[in-house]
């Protein structure tokens, strides 16, 4: 099992797809075992973003992840990393395929309505930087068996 971090963007709650977005992540199999809304401070946004700090489009990312409330979410599930960025389609909109969130929902780069960890080491770096440990409840669901073989 893998576990990844998931930000509704504030584009996502202002639309009121949270529900949407989240409804197809556990439709796809994958497990919520975390969950907040919380507004992103300016210093959490610079921890989150600091891979891009050199790119033209640092600021705006800033001050958009920034400028009103977002949900976290801490998903877990077999391959949780590949599977939920291919749920949510490639980064601009445009390019994202018809059926993913960013495709059905997205026009613009600067808001596709969702964040996925791209590896397992910037999921753990990101998951510890929104939860604590004692924040993620993991638990079995009896469903499971018919999601995954093992
Ligand atoms: P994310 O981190 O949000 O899951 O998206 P991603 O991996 O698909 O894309 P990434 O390269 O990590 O970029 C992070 C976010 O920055 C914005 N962006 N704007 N204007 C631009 O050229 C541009 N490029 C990236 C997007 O909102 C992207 O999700
Ligand atoms: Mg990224």
């Amino acid at each position: 099992m893998e576990r990844t971090l998931i930000l509704v963007k504030p584009d996502g709650v202002q639309r009121a797809l949270s529900g949407e977005i989240i409804t197809r992540l556990e439709r796809r199999g994958l497990q919520i075992i975390g969950a907040k809304m919380l507004k992103v401070s300016n210093e959490l946004a610079h921890q989150h973003y600091g891979v891009h700090k050199d790119k033209p489009f640092f600021q705006g990312l800033v001050d958009f992840i920034t400028s009103s409330p977002i949900i976290a979410l801490a998903v877990e599930g077999k391959d949780a990393i590949e599977a939920a960025r291919q749920t949510m389609g490639s980064t601009n909109p445009l390019e994202a395929s018809p059926g993913t969130i960013r495709g059905d929902f997205g026009l613009d780069i600067g808001r596709n309505l969702v964040h996925g960890s791209d590896s397992q080491e910037n999921a753990a770096t990101e998951l510890a930087l929104f939860f604590d440990e004692d924040e993620l409840v993991s638990y079995p669901r009896d469903g499971q068996r018919w999601i995954t073989e093992s």
